[in-house]
């Protein structure tokens, strides 16, 4: 896959991580073979490694079908994509009234088609501070924004993107789908709807359905998971004590990353969320530990234990064919 370097979210995004992405970039492996993105939104970290060419393919996923179906037209059809994002701009900016218009094209239903992608980008554009939000009947509610001259049509932009996600596969579906099949060698960045801090905040609302406890626990589980079939992964979340407690419990190490918040509605309230960065803890992963490749352990080994959040004993054999990188190995070979 080629890298480009102009490469970046083609779309503002609530909990965008470009602010982050130093922090993140370090937390990633050097080398991945199949990088997994389940709660895709702006994708930052995507395109972040995409131009670094950290891996070899990549898988990116999320439960909105119409953010989904904008990534396929930037992939598939971006020069059509293009033109159709023209007519908007030259007809917004045109318009006498411009919220007249943001409300015609909201009053339309977000279809999964070139128009429909055409429809969402020119209102992430051009509506309140990019955000994504629907009502109970999924119908998309965000009021017109205040830009002066928003650009619409960012033809380069959109065109580095496209060539970025050449190749890439992209999935519309829950987090713990896509990542079902990810190996020792992949990487899995879950970067999920936040438990808020505090009750104002507003966070959880990215698509119809509230991402409340439940939901972080079964992702928790699904990444505790994932750790022990020897996969990479990293996720983020805010720094609410049941998070801290959640995956500590879990065996997993929390670091706090903070970083100014970049969408929040309420000006008052932007500013530091405690953002954390949760990674798994070294010493509980069911690999041989290796403290350099000469050392590496040339028989198999069984290891068994009971998972601190599976609460199942389970058994893992070790092949002595993968030695595994402890962190610091990653860390000396990315530079
Ligand atoms: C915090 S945003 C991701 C931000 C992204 N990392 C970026 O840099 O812009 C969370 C995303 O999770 C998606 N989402 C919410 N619930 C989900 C679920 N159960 N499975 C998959 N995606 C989900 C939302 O549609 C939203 O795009």
């Amino acid at each position: 896959m080629g890298a480009s370097e102009m490469a970046r979210p083609f779309l503002k995004w609530a909990g965008g991580k470009t602010a982050l992405l130093p922090q993140l970039l370090d937390a990633a492996p050097g080398q991945i073979d199949t990088y997994y993105e389940p709660f895709l939104g702006g994708g930052a970290l995507f395109f972040a490694l995409q131009a670094e060419g950290r891996f070899e393919r990549a898988v990116l996923s999320d439960s909105n079908k119409e953010l989904i179906n904008a990534y396929r037209q930037v992939r598939d059809n971006v020069d059509g994509l293009i033109r159709a994002l023209q007519v908007h701009q030259r007809k917004y900016r045109a318009a006498e009234d411009r919220a007249e218009y943001y409300y015609k094209i909201r009053a339309k239903r977000l279809t999964c088609s070139l128009g429909g992608a055409a429809n969402l980008i020119f209102m992430n554009k051009t509506g309140y501070n990019g955000l994504y939000r629907v009502n109970s009947k999924g119908r998309f509610n965000v009021p017109h924004g205040r830009y002066e001259n928003p650009t619409i049509c960012d033809e380069a932009s959109l065109l580095a993107a496209s060539e970025a996600l050449q190749g890439v596969k992209l999935v519309f579906g829950d987090f713990s789908s896509a990542p079902r099949r990810a190996d020792v060698g992949d990487f899995v960045y879950f970067d999920p709807p936040y438990v808020p801090l505090s009750d104002t905040s507003n966070f959880t609302s990215y698509t119809a359905g509230a991402f409340s406890g439940p939901e972080q626990k079964r992702l928790a589980l699904t990444a505790a998971g994932l750790v022990r079939r020897g996969v990479n992964v990293a996720l983020s979340n805010s720094g609410h004590p049941d998070i801290v407690a959640l995956y500590s419990a879990a065996d997993f190490e929390l670091t706090s990353v903070d970083a100014p918040r970049l969408i929040n509605s309420d000006s008052a309230a932007r500013g530091s969320i405690s953002e954390h960065l949760i990674r798994e803890r070294q010493e509980v992963i069911f690999r041989p530990r290796v403290t350099s490749f000469t050392q590496a352990d040339t028989r198999t080994r069984t290891f068994s234990r009971r998972h601190p959040l599976l609460g199942r004993r389970r058994t893992a054999t070790t092949s002595p064919a993968l030695p595994i990188q402890p962190r610091s190995l990653w860390r000396a070979s990315k530079r």
